[in-house]
């Protein structure tokens, strides 16, 4: 299976597994894609290969890097935890609604049973229902002066309770 472009069916189960260094591309690329679908108004100053190269050369290597993987090792989603941060956490379109979400929140909250925080655009609006549901609360908001996209986008932080 083609492991940039096919996660495979919404049904078909996947592993959460830590990223290796050989993972980096696939990483970045379910990231590029989904970041495309889901926020299609957001100008990222980025080109796909400045995002590849820094998912290799940072991401992978520095951060707590997660992979949802399906059968064949297709790739349907990556979760990124730097310190207290959950910074990444994007799935392939056609694995978005399939509970996955759900799973890597869980698996960062049992990392990090402290507390986690993240940073999400307030235009996205699905996204932020998510955090919500999960207990997360919106602490902070920016008109997007501290972003490289220049997009406002809120700030959320969830406490054990
Ligand atoms: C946000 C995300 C991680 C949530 O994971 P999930 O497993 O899809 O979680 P849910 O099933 O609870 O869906 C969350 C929201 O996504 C939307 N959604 C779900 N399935 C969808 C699909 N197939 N197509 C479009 N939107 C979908 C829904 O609006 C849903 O919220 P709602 O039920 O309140 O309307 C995931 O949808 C995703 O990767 N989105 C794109 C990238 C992104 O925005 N990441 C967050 C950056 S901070």
């Amino acid at each position: 299976m083609n492991r940039e472009a096919g996660a495979g069916s919404g049904t078909e189960p996947v592993v959460l597994r830590r990223a290796r260094a050989a993972d980096a591309r696939a990483a970045a690329d379910v990231w590029l894609r989904s970041f495309a679908a889901a926020l299609p108004t957001v100008v990222r100053p980025r080109s796909d290969a400045e995002v590849r190269a820094y998912f290799r050369h940072v991401v992978v290597e520095r951060y707590e890097t997660w992979l949802a993987e399906g059968p064949g090792g297709a790739v349907a989603g990556v979760m990124v935890l730097e310190g207290e941060e959950l910074s990444q956490l994007y799935l392939a379109p056609e694995r978005r609604g399939c509970g996955i979400g759900d799973r890597f929140v869980a698996l960062a909250k049992e990392r990090r049973a402290d507390g986690l925080s993240l940073w999400t655009f307030q235009v996205n609006a699905p996204a932020r229902r998510f955090y919500e549901r999960h207990g997360f609360t919106p602490v902070e908001w920016t008109d997007g002066d501290r972003n490289e996209e220049r997009e406002p986008d809120v700030r959320y932080v969830w406490r054990r309770p």
